[in-house]
């Protein structure tokens, strides 16, 4: 593969996700593979201005396939917001001699990396790492399955304890503004209502959902709720609930960062591979200013400017799927 790329940067940034180190590998061992040499730079673009930056070799990406978390750190840096953060991590890395940088991470690296290119023409591709899978362009992000699958087995775990004593359990589950984990997970845990952002909804008729059981005599249900609920988080919408009816046993559970942790899935590990390859090849084959993406199981490259601070669209279609089931 001919190009003038001769080093290349790879960092992981945003908040971390089950999967990245599977990315981080491909792209060290695709960069080699075309014989060229791949640097690390340590906790995102913090690492980048302070010039924080090792070398790696195929055998430093070993055994790390399969571990959640990421080797090479990761921050969310204000410094890089800055032109003057964005010169002075340019200058660090031309010092090593960094010629093209691949990114893994959210929405928030794109706009980093973006600027970063238009400054200074640093050849850049980013690669979609975050369980939020709120990024437009692509089905999936990386880590979004695994999260998922987590999520999954903790509702399944509470379902237990719900039935057994007959309670109504609020289950509050990560996103930031994206109900995608709640969706899927809620469908996945036969939840008996989700509540998400993109969703229309409001606490009255939630509440008219749920005591709508009264009559059926469902004393013991799960309800997920994405933590960007235009409604309120799951704290708020129990204690209002509590407040109106003494029929339920009521009990909250915010599952929080454990999402972000454990083992990737065998889906998010292959996602993760086929796209640090693409990423390598994407870049030496004069591919820039663009995200790698999935779509229809095909890798797609999609330009910065197409995907930055687009919604991923939720499939309404899952909404209707989530209603019928939960009667
Ligand atoms: O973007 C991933 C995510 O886990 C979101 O789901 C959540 O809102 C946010 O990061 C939490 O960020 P932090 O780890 O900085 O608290």
């Amino acid at each position: 593969m001919s190009s003038s790329i001769q080093r290349i940067g790879v960092f992981t940034s945003g908040g971390d996700a089950p999967g990245m180190n599977a990315a981080i590998r491909a792209v060290v061992r695709t960069g080699i593979f075309h014989n060229k040499e791949v640097y690390g730079i340590m906790q995102g673009y913090e690492g980048m201005i302070e010039g924080d930056v090792v070398k790696l070799g195929a055998r430093s990406v070993g055994n790390i396939l399969q571990r959640g978390g990421t080797i090479l750190k990761t921050a969310r840096s204000e410094e890089f917001k800055t032109k003057e953060g964005r010169k002075k991590a340019y200058d660090e890395l031309r010092k090593v001699g960094i010629d093209a940088l691949i990114a893994i991470g959210g929405d928030g690296t794109f706009t980093g990396l973006h600027a970063l290119y238009h400054e200074f023409k640093m050849p850049s591709l980013c690669i979609p790492g975050t369980i939020d899978n709120d990024i437009a362009g692509t089905d999936y992000t990386i880590g979004f399955d695994t999260a998922t699958n987590t999520a999954v087995e903790a509702i399944d775990k509470i379902r237990d304890t719900a039935l057994s004593h007959n309670r109504l359990f609020f289950i509050e589950v990560m996103g930031r503004n994206s109900g995608y984990i709640a969706l899927y997970s809620g469908v996945a845990g036969g939840a008996g209502a989700i509540i998400i952002p993109e969703s229309e909804t409001s606490f009255d008729k939630v509440y008219d959902l749920l005591t709508a059981g009264e009559i059926t005599n469902k004393r013991s249900n799960l309800v997920v709720i994405a933590e960007g609920s235009k409604i309120g988080g799951a704290n708020e919408i129990a204690r209002k609930v509590a407040e109106r009816s003494s029929y339920f046993d009521i009990k909250v559970t915010i599952l929080g960062h454990l999402q972000r942790g454990g083992s990737p899935t065998y889906f998010d590990r292959v996602l993760a591979s086929r796209m640090g390859v693409a990423a390598v090849e994407g870049i030496l084959a004069g591919e820039t200013d663009a995200m790698v993406g999935i779509r229809d199981n095909k890798i797609v490259f999609n330009p910065f400017d197409a995907v930055m601070n687009r919604p991923h669209d939720i499939d309404h279609d899952m909404l209707r799927i989530a209603k019928i089931l939960s009667i």
